[in-house]
């Protein structure tokens, strides 16, 4: 699928209808720039429920021989009230997978984009439209042969020609114009690094060591004119990272704390932000069962929203320093493995208990927090699959928010609410620090099964005394079995828009 916003408008072969579900008693003036015969073909499949306009629902109708317009694509938006930047973003996702191949045109004038830009503005849905229809195209497919006959019937569609979707802008004022164009722009650059952190996500294990994860970010930091610093795990030792350097001395592959930076002259303030990349979790001595194992090569997930996210920041070109800090780490058995019942020696100085070695990524992002102390940060903000108990409390659609700074959970929560990234604030009060007080050392990596997401928000919080500090547990949100909208089977990538636009709004207040 490829995206365009282009000034004139053309005789078209092919256009995209978008269709209201709930909108059929206004007739079919609603296209005014339909021919007759093609407007009345809409009205008609409307009345005989061939299509009803639901969100993302696609059918395609042939117009006679005699007409330039050969295809109709109609597209459903859903209800007029619950029309959002996200139900753009779902429905054009589920065009992208459903498009005939070849071009097709869609005037920006239309009557459903004109009222949904009245209240959402040009950019923003145009934004939208552009992330919905490349990110609902998106596949993994790194490691499908062509000759697999199933990769070799989608090859073949593939090749013919892809859907190349047109937005025509002429009918629109300048400005307006202007701000489709940039709202295109910004979206193609938000589904290419979406993409990005998909790709490393769905990147089996075997594929995806630590310093290969280093490898990929170095070359992306690269391409995108940001800085890229690697530290190996000498340097890791020198830094005294006690607690992630015994997460990782199981494997055979050594960690990386990976550091990415975004640095224009003019900033004033300092976001850093902080991904637990676990590239595998098989939890070590303290063993996941297999069920469901094969998932835990996700559990890097954090990392990669937070390089994916600096790819963006990159584009968007805030006048803020962002700092990414990427601790990489296998948490698998070994015959060095760390184990239950070990006090290890924090970089901040902490000692910790062991009562799981599953309980790992706290352990990685408590010493990364206190590496981030260096750069005297306004804001540390931590991205992470934490827990499998955040995931019953709120399921595979809304990641958890924690927080020690209502300011900053607020612009979290903005941030969300324009990306469409649903989260939802959990407690975090202190009684869940009093639970991983250990009576050994001087906290403990394990408070048990009650409040799970929230004794791990406090653990992590534990290592942020004094600083403005977030956590965002992506336990439940980082991959998905099912493909719906503009999310498709795999890793989701969530986390890069909403990161992405923390960021941009940290040149502000917050
Ligand atoms: N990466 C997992 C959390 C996870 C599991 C996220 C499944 C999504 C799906 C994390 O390292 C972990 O194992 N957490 C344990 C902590 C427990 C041992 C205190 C958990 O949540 O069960
Ligand atoms: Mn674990
Ligand atoms: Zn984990």
């Amino acid at each position: 699928m490829e995206v365009m916003v282009r000034a004139v408008r053309g005789e078209a072969r092919a256009r995209l209808v978008l269709e209201l579900e709930d909108a059929e008693k206004r007739g079919a003036s609603r296209h005014k720039g339909l021919p007759k015969a093609a407007s009345d073909l809409v009205r008609r499949a409307r009345e005989e429920r061939v299509f009803r306009g639901r969100n993302g629902e696609v059918t395609t109708l042939l117009l006679s021989d005699r007409s330039a317009l050969k295809t109709l694509v109609l597209l459903g938006l859903g209800s007029r009230k619950r029309s959002s930047l996200d139900s753009f973003r779902r429905a054009f996702g589920s065009f992208a997978r459903q498009a005939p191949p070849g071009e097709i045109r869609l005037d920006l004038s239309d009557s459903a984009l004109r009222d949904a830009a009245k209240s959402l503005g040009w950019e923003r849905l145009t934004r939208a439209i552009v992330e919905g229809a490349l990110l609902g195209a998106y596949r993994y497919e790194e490691f499908k042969s062509a000759k697999s006959s199933s990769a070799a019937k989608r090859g073949a569609k593939k090749k013919g020609a892809p859907s190349k979707l047109v937005l025509e802008a002429d009918a629109l004022s300048a400005p307006d114009a202007r701000r489709a164009r940039r709202g295109a722009e910004l979206g193609q650059a938000a589904a290419e690094a979406i993409a990005f952190a998909r790709d490393l996500g769905n990147t089996p294990a075997n594929e995806l060591s630590p310093a290969a994860l280093a490898a990929r970010a170095r070359a992306m930091a690269r391409r995108h004119g940001l800085t890229c610093r690697v530290l190996d795990e000498s340097a890791l030792r020198r830094e005294s990272m006690g607690a992630m350097l015994a997460v990782a001395q199981g494997s055979a592959r050594a960690p990386r704390l990976i550091i990415v930076e975004h640095r224009p002259r003019a900033a004033r303030r300092t976001l850093v932000l902080i991904g637990k990349a676990v590239t595998f979790d098989a939890g070590g001595l303290s063993i996941k069962p297999a069920q469901g194992l094969q998932d835990m090569k996700f559990d890097m997930a954090g990392g990669a929203a937070v390089l994916g996210a600096m790819q963006l920041i990159a584009k968007l070109a805030p006048r803020v320093r962002v700092v990414a800090l990427i601790p990489a780490a296998d948490n698998v058995i070994g015959e060095k493995a760390y184990r239950p019942g070990d006090v290890l020696r924090s970089k901040s100085g902490k000692t910790i208990e062991i009562i799981n070695t599953d309980a790992e990524g706290r352990l990685l992002l408590a010493d990364t927090i206190t590496y981030a102390r260096r750069f005297d940060p306004d804001a540390v903000v931590d991205i992470a699959t934490l827990t499998g108990a955040v995931v019953i409390a709120l399921g595979s659609h809304i990641s958890g928010l924690f927080s020690n700074d209502d300011k900053l959970a607020a612009a979290i929560e903005r941030s969300a609410e324009t990306s469409g990234e649903r989260l939802w604030e959990l407690p975090l009060f202190p009684e869940a620090y009093e639970a991983i007080k250990s009576q050994v050392a001087d906290v403990k990596n394990s408070a048990g099964r009650e409040a799970a997401a929230s004794t791990a928000a406090a653990f992590v919080g534990a290592f942020a005394e004094g600083l403005r500090w977030a956590h965002i547990d992506i336990g439940g949100t980082a991959w998905t079995q099912r493909t719906r909208g503009e999310v498709t089977t795999g890793a989701t990538g969530v986390g890069v828009r909403l990161l992405g636009d923390l960021a941009e709004s940290f040149e502000k207040e917050v």
